[in-house]
């Protein structure tokens, strides 16, 4: 299935690189620009396999970049930690990827090409950070992305502190992402000001503990940002993310072409 078309003029830029973005609904991929964090003509889309097993996930991937006939290094993000090569956690994704190592699974299903794989908010982070709405803010910048769950990325003057997972955190006695994602404000039905009280609840406590300059929300619902980041409470400013859909897919670009290993 797709969502676009592959891009069939030629390209000037050089810098250029290519990311993959493994979401619960769609593997969606792309050539980016690495100098200016834009896509190379429009994004390709696969819809995830059910069961989201790793094989037919890897699958899933090839099969974008093969859309692009592209050969050289990709990056790739996945929902959970990865250390060592190794997927360490799968809280909304099959459980098949506790243990699997994700580095050796990509590059055997590409070939034997270079791949980096890390987690998804991670690479939104990182990809913000660099040339959306974090750009030229220094110090800490936190991304947080809302959306099945509650991605986390935290930045040092553009220094990735990767696996941060602040979605598991508990706040109160449950887990953040249990009480302030976009998906639990969709399953009880919540208004704007009824789930942003609990995104409030839960930014203070981020606050508290990192005292970043600056949260980027992102996922989905910051589409939607000026329905809901004016009704916020906490004291840091927070901003939309600018890159909307394709954060994470130059996120993972700029993985690979770094030579990033979890
Ligand atoms: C996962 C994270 C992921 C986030 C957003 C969480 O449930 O643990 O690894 O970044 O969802 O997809």
């Amino acid at each position: 299935m797709t969502d676009s078309a592959v891009p069939d003029s030629p390209t000037t830029a050089t810098n250029l690189g290519f990311g993959v973005d493994v979401g619960g609904s769609g593997i969606k991929g792309g050539i980016v620009d690495l100098d200016t964090g834009a896509l190379v003509g429009e994004r390709f889309k696969v819809l995830t396999p059910k069961p989201a097993t790793p094989n037919a996930v890897a699958v899933g991937v090839a099969e974008v970049v093969a859309h692009f006939d592209w050969a050289g290094p990709v990056g790739i993000t996945l929902p959970g930690v990865i250390t060592d090569g190794v997927m360490r956690t799968a809280a909304n994704i099959d459980p098949a990827w506790i243990g699997t190592d994700v580095y050796a699974l990509f590059s055997e299903m590409m070939g034997g090409r270079q791949v980096s794989v890390l987690n998804d908010a991670d690479a939104a982070g990182m990809a913000e950070d660099a040339y959306g709405a974090g750009k030229g803010v220094s110090g800490v910048v936190m991304l947080l992305t809302f959306g099945t769950g509650i991605g986390s990325a935290i930045l040092i003057n553009g220094t990735l502190v990767p696996n941060t997972e602040l979605g598991h955190l508990i706040v109160g006695k449950k887990e953040a992402e249990h009480q302030a994602s976009s998906r639990i404000k969709e399953e009880k039905g919540w208004s704007y000001e009824k789930w942003t009280e609990k995104v409030s609840i839960v930014l203070k406590e981020y606050e508290a503990l990192f005292w970043p300059k600056l949260f980027i929300a992102g996922g989905g619902i910051s589409r939607k940002s000026d329905k809901w980041i004016p009704l916020l409470t906490n004291s840091t400013p927070v901003v939309p993310a600018t890159l909307l859909n394709t954060a994470g897919i130059v996120g993972a670009a700029m993985a690979v072409n770094q030579g990033l290993r979890a």
